[in-house]
């Protein structure tokens, strides 16, 4: 039996005989030479038939192969330093799992397609060698994220997606039938990760979030992946410094495993490079004045939108922590900064180079009283929060945590313009196929 090899391994097999397994890529012929390209997923090697070398029907067989045709290929690994992996492969063999019929031709071609084109073929979209970079990176900053936590003493607990009520605001949940009663998809593990602060003392969830959102920006998507840390007895500083490590870690493992993909996707490295430890701090206040020297609208009291975030990240070259937000434009559940009530204790971590908001946190309001107050203030429905509520009334401890959104983590890491392809399936206001 021969050896299934995987294409990123072959430089192993020198001058062996193996199988690949996978689906062709390209083909071209040039007398009785084919030359077809094979991708198996692990990458992509050109293979070598000669017609007077293999079986009549063999040659024949390859010479009507179809793009995204399924195949094992034998072959003997041969070294050749023009071919881009390095490797060819003489083939002896072919076997065709499934031919795409020409009357139905793979609908991905190299020539240009439209977004929305793409987009309705997301399922074969992702066999493009970018797609496939991107999807390398994606897995790569998710491990990293477990590893940060898990290397730290952070229990992992898993969060509902079910739930009573909002945590993010009412005006972007999405509500479900839940047999008799109403249910809401999750915004956020935050509610729940206070809980399980109190349990473990540091925890983290990881899970897919949904927001309602209206708003079409290259930012926003309708469901998301979250990964959120909480700490018991940590204050503002405290999730600051780990928010700030957490992003540096990221980028740095990264750099280290997944140069090969930036390459593909043609990122600039050296601007990742320079996203070294401390980051840049700036209250929200000091960010108000740059904002108006440079010309914005804002007044005090108000949230930035993106082109206020771009503005802010674009004078420094690496993630920026942005403190202290007014207490109204946040969640019920910020604690307010005791010197001056009017702002909350919190942190948003804005990417470089115009990519935004990637992490919202800060300390939560530990205090029964302060949070019924807020509860009321915002009409949300107490009874939902009673469980909430009894997180203060049995060993309240100041508490605080974040939330990073994977896929703005994603799109900054791959310099992607668009968060649509940051996520294996996006769903989006006018995007729920396929
Ligand atoms: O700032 P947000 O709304 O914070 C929370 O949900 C907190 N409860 C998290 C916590 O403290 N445990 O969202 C956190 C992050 C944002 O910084 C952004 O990266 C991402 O989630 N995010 C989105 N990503 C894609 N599409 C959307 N619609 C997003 N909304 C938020
Ligand atoms: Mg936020």
């Amino acid at each position: 039996m021969l050896p299934i090899v995987e294409i990123r391994n072959v430089a192993q097999y020198a001058g062996q005989e193996v199988v690949i397994q996978g689906w062709l890529y390209n083909l071209r012929e040039s007398g009785k030479l084919l030359f077809p390209l094979f991708r198996d997923g692990t990458g992509t090697m050109q293979g070598v038939i000669v017609k007077s070398a293999v079986a009549p029907e063999v040659f024949e067989q390859a010479r009507h192969l179809t793009q995204e045709s399924s195949v094992r290929v034998t072959g003997k690994v041969r070294a050749d330093q023009r071919a881009p992996g390095g490797f060819e492969l003489d083939v002896s063999e072919l076997e065709v799992l499934q031919r795409v019929s020409p009357e139905t031709p793979y609908p991905i071609t190299p020539k240009e397609h439209g977004i929305e084109f793409l987009m309705d073929h997301r399922h074969l979209w992702l066999r493009s060698t970018r797609q496939r970079a991107i999807l390398g990176v994606r897995h790569e900053i998710i491990k990293a994220c477990r590893d940060f936590f898990d290397e730290r003493g952070f229990t992992l607990v898993d969060t509902p997606i079910f739930t009573p009520a909002a945590c993010e605001g009412t005006t972007t949940l999405f509500e479900v039938n839940y047999f008799d009663d109403k249910a809401y998809l999750t915004q956020s593990g935050q509610l729940y990760n206070e809980a399980a602060a109190a349990a473990v003392g540091k925890t983290y969830c990881f899970g897919p979030t949904f927001r309602a959102e209206k708003s079409k920006t290259r930012r926003h998507l309708t469901e998301f992946w979250m990964i959120e840390p909480e700490v018991a007895f940590a204050r503002l500083d405290d999730v600051c410094a780990l928010a700030e490590q957490l992003v540096a870690f990221v980028v740095e493992r990264v750099l280290a495993r997944r140069r090969a993909e930036l390459a593909t996707l043609e990122r600039d490295v050296a601007k990742l490079e320079a996203c070294t430890l401390p980051f840049p701090r700036l209250s929200y206040d000091e960010a108000v004045k740059v904002l108006r020297e440079k010309g914005c609208p804002i007044e005090w009291g108000g949230d930035f939108g993106g082109a206020d975030e771009t503005i802010l990240s674009e004078r420094f070259d690496r993630p920026v922590l942005v403190t202290r937000y007014p207490s109204q434009v946040k969640a019920f559940y910020m604690a307010p900064d005791p010197a001056r009530p009017e702002v909350a204790l919190c942190v948003d971590v804005l990417a470089p180079e115009g990519y935004g908001e990637i992490i919202g946190g800060g300390e939560r309001l530990a205090d029964l009283d302060l949070l019924l107050k807020r509860i009321e203030e915002q009409h949300l429905p107490r009874q939902a929060f009673e469980w909430y509520l009894d997180l203060r009334r049995y060993g309240s401890v100041p508490h605080a945590g974040f939330g990073m959104g994977i896929e703005r983590v994603v799109g900054w890491i791959c310099g992607l313009e668009h968060v649509r392809e940051t996520i294996p399936f996006p769903r989006m206001l006018y995007r729920l196929t396929p």
